[in-house]
């Protein structure tokens, strides 16, 4: 499969801090996988966020560059506006990132960065509303939707553009089971739809289940990169860093512990369900 992303050798400290937050770090991500980036609060998730499309720019070492490549392109000074085409971002508190006065304006905006003609423009807009369900808020106010409505629209005013790859930065922490689920399911088959990559910088782990890749961030390197389930396995390293395990593998292993002969294989509620009944079966 065809690395989307590239990142090679990037250190990064914030012009106040003495240590740098990213260290050397190196890693790619799949086109069209759904990736999940995780690590505590402050190891530098939504900092490599704003690398990714150079809202952040790391010192250049002379000796030894690092470089960040996305969809075959270097990120620099002549390709950046053409690589923030293929990136859209989706940030936790949406009310941050609404610049229209209506919700058309808004999912409009981005279009209108790129030079597109009001008539050209329009169209691509209503696209995006309907793909995300809020055709019928083309006029409302931004600051007059749900959280969740909210959400839908910073996610059309990225659809607008079509990028490449979706970068959700928490984007459904704030959201109530139900929100966070139909976002998700959102993403997912838009995803499917227009072929794209996702990144999803999380703290959810019953999200972090649902990726093709899990990156696990630690000490400003990536410390793991695997299926959810090879992931989860390393549970006193989760723990350590304080990420901690699914709901599903903490009983588990619980009841593994307590003596119960439960697979590795039984990282779904179905899974463990099924496991559990066979054992009371054979009692
Ligand atoms: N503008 C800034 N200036 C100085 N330091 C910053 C700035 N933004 C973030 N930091 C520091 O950089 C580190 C990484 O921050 P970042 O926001 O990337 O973490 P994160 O992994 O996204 O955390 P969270 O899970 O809480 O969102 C933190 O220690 C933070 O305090
Ligand atoms: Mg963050």
């Amino acid at each position: 499969m065809n690395k989307i992303i590239e990142i090679k050798n990037l250190t990064f400290s914030y012009p106040n801090t003495s240590n740098p937050i990213l260290n050397n770090l190196s890693f790619s991500v799949k086109e069209n996988s759904w990736t999940t980036l995780i690590g505590h609060n402050g190891s530098g998730k939504s900092t490599i966020a704003r690398l990714l499309i150079g809202l952040l720019v790391a010192e250049k070492d002379k000796k030894d560059p690092y470089a960040i490549k996305i969809d075959g392109m270097e990120l620099n000074d002549e390709n950046i506006w053409k690589i923030r085409d293929k990136v859209g971002i989706v940030f936790q508190n949406p009310d941050n990132q609404f610049v229209g006065s209506t919700v058309e304006d808004d999912v409009a905006f981005g279009l209108e960065n790129k030079g597109i003609s009001r008539e050209k423009m329009l169209p691509l807009v209503d696209e995006a509303l309907s793909q995300v369900g809020m055709e019928e808020f083309k006029n409302s106010e931004p600051a007059q939707l749900s959280g969740g409505q909210k959400q839908r629209v910073a996610i059309a005013g990225i659809l607008a553009v079509k990028p490449k790859i979706i970068i959700l930065d928490e984007a459904t922490s704030m959201l109530d089971p139900e929100g966070k689920k139909c976002i998700l399911n959102l993403i997912k088959k838009i995803k499917q739809q227009y072929n794209l990559t996702v990144i999803s910088i999380t703290h959810d782990l019953e999200e972090v289940e649902k990726a093709d890749e899990v990156l696990v961030l630690d000490n400003g390197k990536i410390i793991l990169q695997d299926k959810p389930e090879v992931i989860f396995d390393n549970a006193n390293l989760l723990n350590e860093i304080g990420l901690g395990l699914p709901f599903i593998y903490q009983l588990a292993e619980m009841l593994r512990q307590k003596g119960f002969l439960i697979s590795k294989q039984a990282n779904t509620q179905e899974k463990l369900v099924k496991e559990i009944c066979q054992l009371s079966l054979k009692k």
